[in-house]
């Protein structure tokens, strides 16, 4: 199995992703991803940890019964609740994979677990036997899998190939690792434990030291892993995990050197990052590898000649191969409804019901009124803002008037409605912003602290929409509210109101690993 030169795709913004603060998502939300995901053919889904809460069970549940081409994943605990838990959200599946953890380094067994190493070995080999119970496909990783004692989790491995587990996932839980030790150290696993060949081996690193990539590939060549977990943009808690984008993009441009097959259609790679990037609220930065904006973007003079005159002077890929297209205009204003639909259906946007497809086209229709060219980063903005409202949210937007003018303090005026009422309050600020949030504080007094806004062009022009993204925190939740609009302040309130809708919806969620 390791000498296999395919490399299996775990993707895991989903779960590991969206533990990020704030990257939380609602079903729909995360069921648009997962259907991206499959666009993008990735060979798994780890689409939640159906134990943390009765939202993720549900989510879990729905892209189980959506999904045909990938594996879909639950996370579970080493316990028999989280297992079964993770076996009844993913019964609609077509295939199917447990994935249950502990932790094993000194550390997290003493200080975290309060279990001796005796009782960590004996729940981990109960728990893949029980998973076995419901599938076939059961992966297991041993939690600060790099900071562990390396005769222990022998042991531990060993044990749990016994059982049946069919995936070893070597975890480098807080980004400790460095490639040479991580690979090496995976290596001296598979060569020590005698039922070694009977599993997958599996990486998954975060990027504390910004070295998860890196970390990832030498698991894969040096250690012989033959799984990468990764998440798009490298989403992930504190710096994130292994930016699937980049392993991809490695292992294809430099095939001479790693010699291996991926089953990724590379040209779904950035629709994919949009796609994350515009739910999640967290922006791509411009120099990021593949997916940033200034990827592909060569500005300096030598560079633009070298590249007229021969492209592979200053670039070792192609845009269009990873889905960089130059901003099409897809539609205007005379587009009708079928051509809006088919346009829908070639972004891989399902909307439930010709109701849906009706309030989109409407909003379109609005949009293309006051806008000439419709991008398809248009379409996807609109589309999130149609799920919002469909979503039958708490708080909705209305309208606005605000009025700004140098030397006057800004006004605002907001209509948005409260549970189907519609409310109407008015407020000052030291700057149009700071005045729609004081309106709608009047209202709601959430008293929410704003830790980040930030504001970026969805296409290039000054026609373009502006996407807010607006990061509030109350009660130690983080959540994060996204809005589009071709006037920034309007795309500022809409923001801000559905960044109080995710607090309002107090789903409480569990950290697995905490
Ligand atoms: O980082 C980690 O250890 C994890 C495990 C649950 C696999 O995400
Ligand atoms: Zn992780």
């Amino acid at each position: 199995m390791a000498d296999s030169n395919r490399l299996i795709i775990f993707d895991t913004t989903l779960r590991d992703g969206e533990q990020s603060p704030g990257a939380s998502m609602t079903k729909e939300e995360k069921i648009r991803i997962a259907r991206q995901l499959e666009r993008l053919k990735v060979d798994i889904i780890e689409a939640g940890f159906a134990a943390s809460s009765q939202g993720d069970f549900e989510s879990i549940k729905a892209i189980a019964g959506i999904v045909k081409d990938s594996v879909v994943c639950s996370l579970s605990r080493a316990n028999d609740r989280d297992i079964s838990r993770a076996a009844e959200a993913l019964a609609p599946a077509q295939r199917k994979r447990i994935h249950t953890f502990i932790a094993t380094s000194p550390l997290h067994m003493e200080k975290k677990l309060r279990m001796s190493p005796d009782q960590v070995y004996e729940q981990a080999r109960q728990a893949v036997r029980f998973a076995r119970q419901f599938t076939d496909d059961v992966e297991f990783s041993p939690e600060d899998g790099s900071r562990s004692d390396m005769d222990f989790l022998c042991r531990v491995l060993e044990a749990v190939i016994t059982e049946g587990a069919t995936t070893i996932n070597f975890a480098d839980t807080v980004g400790y690792g460095v490639p040479e030790l991580y690979g090496q150290m995976l290596r001296t696993l598979r060569e020590r434990i005698p039922n070694s060949d009977k599993a997958v081996w599996s990486v998954h690193c975060h990027n504390d030291l910004g070295m998860a990539v890196a970390n990832s590939l030498a698991g894969v060549m040096i250690g012989g892993a033959r799984q990468v977990e990764c998440t798009i943009n490298g989403l992930g808690e504190r710096a994130g995990n292994t930016a699937l984008e980049e392993i991809i993009m490695a292992v294809r441009t430099r095939k001479d050197h790693f010699g291996l097959e991926v089953g990724i259609d590379t040209t779904q790679i950035v629709p994919t990052s949009k796609l994350v990037s515009q739910i999640t609220g967290f922006a791509v930065q411009p120099n990021k590898a593949v997916v940033g904006a200034n990827a592909f973007a060569h500005a300096s003079g030598i560079h633009q000649d070298g590249i007229l005159k021969a492209r592979d002077t200053y670039e070792i890929m192609r845009a269009e191969d990873v889905g960089w297209s130059a901003n099409k205009i897809v539609l205007g204003k005379l587009s009708g409804r079928n051509a809006f639909k088919q346009r829908l259906d070639e972004l891989g946007i399902k909307l439930d019901s010709e109701a849906e497809v009706n309030a989109a086209f409407s909003r379109f229709k609005e949009l293309a009124d006051r806008k000439s060219e419709i991008f398809d980063e248009d379409i996807m903005a609109l589309v999130s803002d149609e799920q919002q409202s469909h979503d039958k949210e708490h708080y909705q937007f209305v309208s606005l008037a605000q009025r700004s003018e140098t030397g006057e303090k800004p006004h605002a005026k907001v209509i948005f409605s409260i549970a189907g009422s519609e409310v109407s309050c008015e407020g000052d600020g030291n700057g149009p912003v700071d005045a729609i949030v004081n309106a709608i504080e009047t209202q709601t007094q959430s008293g929410a602290e704003l830790l980040l806004f930030s504001v970026n062009a969805i296409t290039t022009g000054t026609q373009s929409q502006g996407e807010v993204t607006m990061r509030l925190s109350k009660s130690g939740r983080i959540v994060n509210g996204v809005g589009a609009d071709l006037d920034i302040v309007v795309a500022s309130a809409k923001a801000y109101l559905s960044a109080l809708n995710k607090l309002h919806s107090k789903t409480e969620k569990l950290n697995p690993q905490m």
